[in-house]
C-alpha cells in the first residue's frame, strides 16, 4: 500500500493542481461504515459532514443492489426496463402533483445543465436570475450561473444574462431579521425590472431553500414564495436546485422547498440520491417537459442505466425502511438545541442554524466580522479529535454539518462536547 507521502507526491504530480484536499494535515481514509471513517492507521472517524453518503458510508442494502444489478445486467435507457420506471414512478410519488417527468444524469452538474436547456427551450428566453453566493455545479454553463464561483478567486464575473440577488441572509445580509423576507422579494422584482427594461423577457430563477455553499442559509420567510410568484407573473420557470439539501435531510419534508410551500416546475437532484453512485435527475412536469421533445433527443449514455437506478431505489428504500427522514428531524433538532444552547458561551457563535441534518454555525468577531481562520482553525482541532467538518460561505466562516443521516444522539452528544472543549481552549 503506497504511504501519505508517496499518495501526496503522486497526487502533486499526476492529479490536476486546481484539486484541493481537506485539511492542513490531509487525511488517508481507507474505509467506511455507516457515520465512520478510518484512516490508514486504523484511527476512526465520526463524519460530520458527509451529506452523499446519505443512508450511510457502504450500507449493506445500496451495495447488494448494486452488485446483483451489474450480474444481471448494465445497458443504456434504450431498452425497456423496469427497473427505471419502477424507480422514476417512486422518485415522482415523493414530489407535489404534476412533477412527474424524470430525466436522468449523473451528476448534479448534469441535472442543472439539462434543467437549463429545459427552460430556455420551453421559455425561449435566457435572462436567469440567481442568488449570490449559490453554487449549481461545475459545467461551464453553471459556473455562469453560480456567483460562488464567477465571484470566487479565478472567476470572470457573470454573463450579461445572468441576474444577481443579493443573498437572502438575515443574519449578516443587505436585509436582516425575522422580517426580511419581504425586502429580499423586492430584489427580485428589481431584478425583473431590469431584464423587462433590456427588452428582455425572464427566462428562469434557480435557487435552492436552504444554500449550502451559501453557508448552510435558511432562506428568510416569505421570500421564496413571492419569489416564485413574481417570476411566474414575470414568465419565468422556477427551479428548486435540492442536490445538496433533498431526499429527507431537511427533516420535516422530503425536499426542502416544502419547508417554504412552493411547488417548483423543475427539481434537481443528485448526490445522496445514489449514495456516493453517481446518480441525478431532473423531475419537471409533463408540459415543460413536452416543450423539450423537439426532434433532438436527450440520450445520456449512462444515465438512468438499470444498476445506477437499482443503487437509487435501494437508496430510497433504505431512507424509509430506517425511518431516516424522521431520525434527521429528531436528532437534527437535538443537535441544533445543543449547539445553540452554546451560543452564550463562546463569543464567536454569531449564528448557530439549520434545519434537520442540516446545520451551520457561523462564526464572527466584533461587529459581525466573518472569522474563517477561526473556523478553519477549529475544523482541523476537530480532525485531530476525530470528527469530521468542514467550512462554507462566501466568506469561509460557516462551520457546515451535513452528516449521513444515520447519525445518532449519541455521535451529536459527541459533536457538541468536542466542539464546546476546542472553542474553549
Ligand atoms: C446545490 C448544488 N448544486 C449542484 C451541485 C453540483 O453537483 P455535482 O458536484 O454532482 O456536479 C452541487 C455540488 O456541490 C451543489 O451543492
Amino acid at each position: 500500500m503506497l504511504d501519505h507521502k508517496e499518495i501526496l507526491d503522486l497526487r502533486s504530480k499526476h492529479l490536476g493542481p486546481s484539486l484541493s484536499v481537506s485539511y492542513d494535515e490531509p487525511l488517508h481514509i481507507v474505509r467506511g461504515e455507516g457515520q465512520y471513517l478510518f484512516d490508514a492507521k486504523g484511527n476512526r472517524y465520526l463524519d460530520c459532514v458527509n451529506n452523499i453518503q446519505h443512508v450511510g458510508h457502504c450500507h449493506p442494502k445500496v451495495i447488494e443492489a448494486a452488485q446483483q444489478q451489474y450480474k444481471k445486467l448494465n445497458t443504456n435507457t434504450r431498452y425497456l426496463d423496469e427497473t427505471i420506471v419502477n424507480y422514476a414512478k417512486d422518485i415522482t410519488s415523493t414530489l407535489p402533483d404534476g412533477l412527474e417527468v424524470c430525466f436522468f444524469a449523473n451528476s448534479g452538474s448534469e441535472a442543472n445543465d439539462l434543467a437549463l436547456r429545459l427552460v430556455r427551450q420551453f421559455t425561449g428566453d435566457k435572462a436567469t436570475i440567481v442568488l449570490d453566493g449559490a453554487y449549481h455545479g461545475n459545467l461551464f454553463s453553471l459556473i455562469e450561473i453560480s456567483p460562488y464561483k464567477h465571484n470566487g478567486p479565478g472567476g470572470n464575473g457573470s454573463p450579461n444574462f445572468v441576474y444577481t440577488l443579493p443573498m437572502p441572509d438575515s443574519f449578516r445580509g443587505k436585509y436582516r431579521g425575522e422580517d426580511c423576507g419581504e425586502k429580499y422579494a423586492q430584489e427580485v422584482q428589481s431584478a425583473i425590472n431590469e431584464i423587462q427594461k433590456k427588452g428582455e423577457k425572464v427566462s428562469t430563477f434557480i435557487a435552492e431553500a436552504l444554500m449550502g455553499c451559501g453557508g448552510q442559509l435558511i432562506l428568510p420567510k416569505g421570500f421564496l414564495k413571492k419569489a416564485f410568484d413574481l417570476v411566474r407573473a414575470a414568465g419565468g420557470v422556477c427551479i428548486a436546485d435540492e442536490i445538496q439539501i433533498g431526499f429527507g435531510r431537511v427533516g420535516s419534508h422530503f425536499w426542502g422547498f416544502e419547508t417554504h410551500g412552493v411547488v417548483p416546475d423543475i427539481v434537481t437532484m443528485g448526490k445522496s440520491m445514489g449514495n456516493g453512485h453517481p446518480l441525478s435527475a431532473v423531475v419537471t412536469t409533463r408540459e415543460i417537459a413536452d416543450s423539450f421533445n423537439n426532434g433532438m433527443e436527450y440520450f445520456n449514455s449512462f444515465g438512468g442505466n438499470p444498476v445506477s437506478c437499482a443503487v437509487g431505489q435501494a437508496v430510497l428504500d433504505v431512507i424509509k425502511e430506517e425511518g431516516l427522514q424522521e431520525n434527521a428531524l429528531e436528532v437534527g433538532s437535538y443537535l441544533l438545541n445543543q449547539l445553540k444552547n452554546l451560543q452564550n458561551q463562546h463569543d464567536l457563535f454569531g449564528e448557530v442554524r439549520g434545519r434537520g441534518l442540516f446545520i451551520g454555525i457561523e462564526l464572527v468577531k466584533d461587529e459581525l466580522v466573518p472569522a474563517a481562520s477561526e473556523a478553519q482553525t477549529i475544523v482541523n482541532q476537530m480532525k485531530d479529535k476525530g470528527l469530521l467538518l468542514s467550512t462554507d460561505g462566501p466568506d469561509h466562516n460557516v462551520i457546515k454539518i451535513k452528516p449521513p443521516l444515520v447519525f445518532n444522539k449519541k455521535n451529536a452528544d459527541e459533536l457538541v462536547k468536542k466542539i464546546d472543549e476546542t472553542m474553549s481552549e
